[in-house]
């Protein structure tokens, strides 16, 4: 414990642009610290009453991007924090649309906040941002390479849920090629031991350098396209086609309706599997699976404001800041 404590501070100040960039007991200690603002009444998650330790913290959100979870949640977590935010949600209403740079617009906005989270279509646009700013760039996805903050709250459901990550059998299904959120959660996993296993149509298997990684940390479980062929598994995290990223429209005709999730599917699996999924879900999980105790996905977007709670405060130097030396 006392290590994650210490570990916790290496977050005071830094970016956050991809979930590799992260040891073990940093992950622990933003997880740990994530937990001190879940509170559990009568079995309704509510939040923990905290004083408002970024008052006067300004957080810039830049969306290049579309978005709901990730922009709305990191704004209530930074008014939860007693900071406030600024920043557009669509980038066809900022200078963007003029022909400015995205290394300029950051060197505008870092003057008017004390963080900045930026989900941007390009691959490599975070660490770019990052380089240039003077403050702290939160990746909030880009293209289909990381998105760290969401593996950040996808380990906290995790391990809310199953008690622990090591020792899991975690299956990953869908678009495993264009997924972002899926990338950033198996590098992580790495730190973990757990038995990774993919599910889904040959043409969106993962990529290869992450594969080869995978590979090399002899974790790259089962690959198959039907989820009746993966075994146990404790824990099956479901992804959306990320129909956007394809570069032949045609080609995600072809997919589009090539794998759904639904009770007879999930039946063989057993009652403890636990379901996620970052959302938007289009058609790939059934709504009748929302009522199996399993189906976690909404409590898992919940997470996204205590997890960017911590992280906010533990970057910014608010409350775990404060004994930071
Ligand atoms: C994901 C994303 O944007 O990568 N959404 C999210 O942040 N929760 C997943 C998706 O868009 O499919």
């Amino acid at each position: 414990m006392a290590d994650h404590v210490h570990a916790g501070k290496a977050f005071f100040g830094r970016s956050v642009v991809s979930a590799e960039d992260f040891t073990k007991d940093e992950i622990l200690a933003l997880l740990d610290a994530a937990r001190s603002y879940d509170r559990f009444e009568d079995g309704t998650p509510s939040f923990q009453p905290v004083p408002a330790t970024l008052q006067g913290r300004v957080l810039g959100l830049l969306f290049f991007e579309p978005s709901t979870r990730t922009r709305l949640s990191f704004e209530s977590a930074m008014l939860r924090l007693g900071g406030s935010v600024l920043g557009f949600a669509d980038a066809r209403i900022s200078s963007f649309s003029k022909g400015e740079t995205l290394v300029d617009t950051i060197r505008v906005v870092e003057g008017y906040c004390d963080a900045i989270v930026l989900r941007h279509p390009k691959e490599g646009a975070a660490r770019l941002a990052a380089e240039v700013a003077r403050v702290p760039v939160l990746n909030g996805g880009d293209g289909s390479n990381q998105h760290p903050t969401q593996t950040f709250l996808d380990l906290y459901t995790i391990r809310e849920a199953a008690g622990q990550l090591d020792g899991l059998k975690v299956g990953f299904m869908g678009d495993l090629r264009y997924g972002r959120t899926v990338h950033s959660l198996a590098s992580a996993l790495l730190h973990f031991d757990v038995d990774l296993k993919f599910i889904g149509p040959e043409n969106l298997r993962l990529p290869s350098d992450l594969r080869g990684q995978l590979k090399q940390a002899g974790r790259l479980g089962a690959e198959v396209t039907q989820l009746a062929d993966a075994g146990d598994l404790d824990v099956l995290y479901v992804t959306r086609i990320q129909k956007e990223r394809f570069p032949d429209p045609m080609d995600y005709e072809r997919v589009r309706n090539a794998y759904r999730v639904d009770r007879e599917a999930l039946a063989p699996l057993g009652e403890n599997l636990k379901i996620l999924h970052p959302l938007p879900r289009v058609n790939e999980v059934a709504t009748e699976v929302d009522d199996l105790p399993g189906a976690i996905y909404f409590q898992q977007s919940r997470n996204g404001v205590t997890v960017r709670m911590a992280l906010l405060d533990l970057i910014l130097g608010g409350r775990a800041g404060a004994g930071a030396s």
